[in-house]
C-alpha cells in the first residue's frame, strides 16, 4: 500500500499467560505496546497460578485497553480490527482476553479475529524488521512451548518442523533457576549470571542429538535433571555451588542444541531465513550463538528486540493487521478459546466458516 494511512489499524489482546497485553499496529507499524503483567503475584509459587492470572486479567483489561489506545493516539472508533489470541495458553486467561475482544468488536462494530499466539510470536518481527520472508524458519522458544516451524504464508500455512518432546526450554531455565534458589522468571537471572560464568565449565547432556534422534525434536528433561543432579552432588558433599558456571554451562547446552537444530532444518528445507521468538529468544547467548551459526551457514537472523520476544499485545495486531491485509475472513461471534490450539490454525475464523468481513451478529452466542 502506497499510503501507509491506507494500511489496517488493529488493536490486538493477548492474555494467554500472565502478561495482560494490549498492543496498537498500523500494518507492520507498532504505535502502542501496553502490558501489564501479573508476574510478581506468581513469583512466590514458583511458576504461573491459572485462577490469579485470570482475576489480574480481569482487573487490568480496561485500563490497559484505555492506555494504548492513549499511546497511539488513535480513536476506538478508527480501528480496522480488533486481533485477540484464540490460543493455545491458560484455558480461563484466554477467555478473558476472548471476551473482552468480543465486546469491543461488537459495541464499536469492528470485525473480530481470533488468532494464534505462536504465529502471533512469529509475526511480531515484522514490527521490527518489516515483511517476514516466504517461506522463514521460526524457533520459538518459550515457557510453555518450543518449536520449529515453517512459515509460508503467516496466516495460513505454518508448518511443525519440531517440538519438544518434554519439557519447553523456558521452562527449563525456570526450573533451574529455582534449584539454584535465583527466583522467578528463571531465564532473565540465569541469563546474567551465565555471563561471569564459564560456558564449558561443566559437560552437561545435549538431549536427542545422538544420530538415531529426531533431527528437529527437542528434549530438555534429561539436563534438567542432570544439572539439579550435579548441584545435590556438590551440596551433598558440602561444596559450594558455582551458580555462574553452572548457570552458563546449562544455558550453552540449550542454546546450542536449539541454534544446532534450526540451523539444519533451514539448510535441509533450503530457507535462508531464520527467526527466533518467544520469551527465550531474549536470551542474550542465544542470540549470540544463533548469529554466529547462521552467519556461518550463510542464513539471515532475524530476533525482534526482547520486548516483543516476551509475551505483549502487540504481536496479536500485527497478527490481525495481516489478516486484514491479506483478506482473511473475520471470526463469528461464537469464537471459542481454545487452550490447546494447533499451530497449524494461525487464525480462527469460528464456527461459521465462509463469511466476509460481516459478522452475523447474533447476541445469543456472543459470550459463548
Ligand atoms: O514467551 P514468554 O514471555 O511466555 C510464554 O509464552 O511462555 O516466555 C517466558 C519464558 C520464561 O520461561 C522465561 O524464563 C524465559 O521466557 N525467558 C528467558 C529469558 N527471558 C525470558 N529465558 C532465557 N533467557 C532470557 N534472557
Ligand atoms: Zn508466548
Amino acid at each position: 500500500m502506497a499510503d501507509s494511512r491506507d494500511e489496517p489499524l488493529v488493536l490486538g489482546i493477548e492474555t494467554s499467560c500472565d502478561e495482560t497485553g494490549v498492543g496498537i499496529v498500523r500494518g507492520t507499524t507498532l504505535l502502542a505496546d501496553a502490558v501489564a503483567s501479573s508476574v510478581d503475584e506468581h513469583a512466590r509459587f514458583g511458576g504461573v497460578v491459572p485462577e490469579v492470572a485470570s482475576r489480574a486479567h480481569l482487573e487490568a483489561m480496561v485500563p490497559t485497553i484505555d492506555r494504548a489506545l492513549k499511546e497511539a493516539g488513535v480513536s476506538a472508533r478508527d480501528l480496522d480490527g480488533i486481533a485477540v489470541t484464540a490460543g493455545p495458553g491458560l484455558a480461563g486467561a484466554l477467555l478473558v482476553g476472548v471476551s473482552a475482544a468480543k465486546a469491543y468488536a461488537y459495541a464499536l462494530g469492528k470485525p473480530l479475529y481470533g488468532v494464534n499466539h505462536l504465529a502471533s510470536h512469529i509475526c511480531v518481527d515484522q514490527l521490527e524488521h518489516g515483511a517476514l520472508p516466504e517461506p522463514t524458519m521460526a524457533l520459538l522458544v518459550s515457557g510453555g512451548h518450543s518449536s520449529l516451524l515453517l512459515s509460508t504464508d503467516i496466516t495460513s500455512d505454518i508448518r511443525p518442523m519440531g517440538a519438544t518432546i518434554d519439557d519447553a526450554a523456558g521452562e527449563a531455565f525456570d526450573k533451574i533457576a529455582r534449584v539454584l534458589n535465583l527466583g522467578f522468571p528463571g531465564g532473565p537471572v540465569i541469563d546474567r549470571h551465565a555471563r561471569e560464568g564459564d560456558p564449558e565449565a561443566i559437560a552437561f547432556p545435549r538431549g536427542l542429538t545422538g544420530p538415531r534422534d529426531p533431527a528437529y525434536d527437542f528434549s530438555f528433561s534429561g539436563l534438567k535433571t542432570a544439572v539439579a543432579r550435579w548441584i545435590e552432588a556438590k551440596r551433598a558433599a558440602g561444596e559450594e555451588v558455582p551458580v555462574r558456571d553452572v548457570a552458563a554451562s546449562f544455558q550453552e547446552a540449550v542454546v546450542d542444541v536449539l541454534t544446532r537444530k534450526a540451523v539444519r532444518a533451514c539448510k535441509d528445507e533450503g530457507v535462508d531465513h531464520l527467526m527466533i521468538g518467544g520469551g527465550v529468544a531474549a536470551n542474550s547467548r542465544l542470540r549470540a550463538l544463533a548469529q554466529e551459526r547462521c552467519e556461518a551457514a550463510g542464513i539471515r537472523l532475524r530476533v525482534p528486540r526482547p520486548k516483543l520476544c516476551t509475551d505483549n499485545g502487540a504481536m496479536v495486531a500485527a497478527l490481525g493487521a495481516e489478516m486484514v491485509a491479506r483478506n482473511r475472513a473475520a471470526s463469528s461471534w461464537d469464537l471459542p478459546a481454545d487452550s490447546s490450539l494447533p499451530v497449524t490454525e494461525p487464525h480462527v475464523p469460528g464456527h461459521h466458516h465462509g463469511h466476509d468481513h460481516v459478522h452475523e451478529v447474533s447476541k445469543e452466542n456472543l459470550y459463548s
